[in-house]
């Protein structure tokens, strides 16, 4: 009788060996200090090892070098140009190296854009219009133009889950100037029929967030005891993804074909929704630590409702993305706060060490 023998698993293709016929020649991220396109930059090195890649980042307050490693930084296959989204000759240059573009570059937090709502229009608007044109001029040479936009341009959710027809109803300045920026890229793909997709994830969130973000707030207040502060009643919900889910998300966008996706949106998320006092209540039951009080909620509880821009119910539904690339998240929440906790473990001890190790410094030289 002959026997059917499993084919042994060191004849399995290396990951690199798989992709070498559609590796990109040399990939743009714009904003790729700051949390997400960092985490992308890290997630594709690995996956395109014979790739070039190129970082075009102005190292605002959000951008820091330290969240590329070293290993990145000190390859040559990696180029770091500081320096604005909205310097066109810049941003052509550059483009003009690359068949890949991803474009994350952006003033992000919804409550500083309530203050200083130009420079979200500046930086989200124009930015994003200098990056789509030079993509237009290069449209021979790059065959993908990926476009982060936000579940934010929704709105409030008129449905239980929101897909990509939900109507477009931002409801601050920052959801405003990415919806601007969203539609900027759609009338370049409708006029020019630039090879660009646009994607739309809904909350993210894993390592080197910035803390002004929910989740590394909660984590970081959790780890030092300190109670966590909560705007509002603490029930509006959202849907998180972990930022390594929206990674292989783009990396399914870069190689599919162009009939797949090109002039697509594309939703990005987790389909469930997490309400703000559930995320406190996992993290301490992770990392049970002794604070004063669980949570303090601010005076927009008890004055003005929950903070203003925010939107209260957001989940997003994920059937096209699922359909077309077969993307679904694979990191559950509870496993990526584990690992996002992990993380910002680390970054706390880095952080007590290096202020040691300037103190010392600074005693040294007095
Ligand atoms: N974080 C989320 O939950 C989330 C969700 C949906 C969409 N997005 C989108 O993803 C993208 C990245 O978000 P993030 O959370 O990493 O933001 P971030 O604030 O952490 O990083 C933004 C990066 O852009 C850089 N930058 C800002 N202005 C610039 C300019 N004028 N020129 C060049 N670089 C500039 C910053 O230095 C920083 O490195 C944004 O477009 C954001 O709208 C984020």
């Amino acid at each position: 009788m002959k026997r059917l023998v499993k084919p042994k698993k060191k004849f399995a293709r290396p990951a690199s060996a798989r992709k070498i016929a559609e590796e990109p020649k040399s990939i743009l991220i714009t904003g790729g200090a700051g949390f997400v396109g960092s985490n992308v930059l890290r997630y594709l090195w690995k996956r395109y090892p014979r790739s070039q890649f190129h970082v075009l980042d102005a190292l605002t307050y959000a951008g820091d070098l330290r969240n590329i490693p070293d290993e990145i930084h000190s390859d040559p296959r990696f180029h770091f140009w500081y320096g604005d989204v909205r310097n066109a000759k810049l941003v052509e240059a550059i483009v003009a190296q690359c068949d890949i573009v991803i474009h994350f570059a952006a003033e992000t937090h919804v409550a500083r854009s309530i203050h200083d709502d130009i420079n979200f229009f500046s930086t989200d608007v124009i930015g994003t219009q200098v990056v789509t044109s030079a993509v237009l001029q290069h449209k021979g040479s790059v065959k993908r133009f990926i476009h982060t936009s936000t579940s934010e341009v929704y709105g409030t959710a008129r449905t239980e889950t929101m897909d990509e027809m939900h109507p477009l109803e931002p409801q601050s300045p920052y959801a405003a100037a990415k919806t601007g920026a969203d539609r900027l890229v759609y009338s370049y793909i409708t006029t020019h029929a630039i090879p660009a997709v646009i994607i739309r994830p809904f909350n993210l969130y894993g390592p080197n967030q910035h803390l002004e973000k929910l989740i590394p707030r909660f984590i970081t207040s959790a780890l030092l005891g300190e109670s966590m502060t909560i705007h509002g009643s603490g029930e509006s919900r959202r849907d998180f993804t972990y930022v390594e889910d929206l990674a292989r998300a783009i990396e399914l966008i870069i190689e599919a074909p162009g009939e797949k996706v090109n002039g697509e949106v594309f939703n990005i998320a987790n389909s469930r929704a997490t309400s703000v006092l559930e995320i406190a209540d996992m993290i301490l039951k992770i990392r049970p630590v002794k604070t004063k009080k669980k949570a303090v909620f601010t005076e927009y509880t008890l004055n003005i409702g929950d903070r203003p821009g925010q939107v209260f119910k957001h989940i997003g539904n994920t059937d096209k993305i699922r359909s077309v690339l077969g993307w679904k998240p694979r990191v559950s929440f509870e496993e990526g706060i584990k690992k996002t906790i992990a993380w910002y473990e680390g970054f706390i001890i880095e952080a007590k060490s290096s202020r040691v190790r300037l103190r010392r410094r600074v005693q040294s030289a007095g």
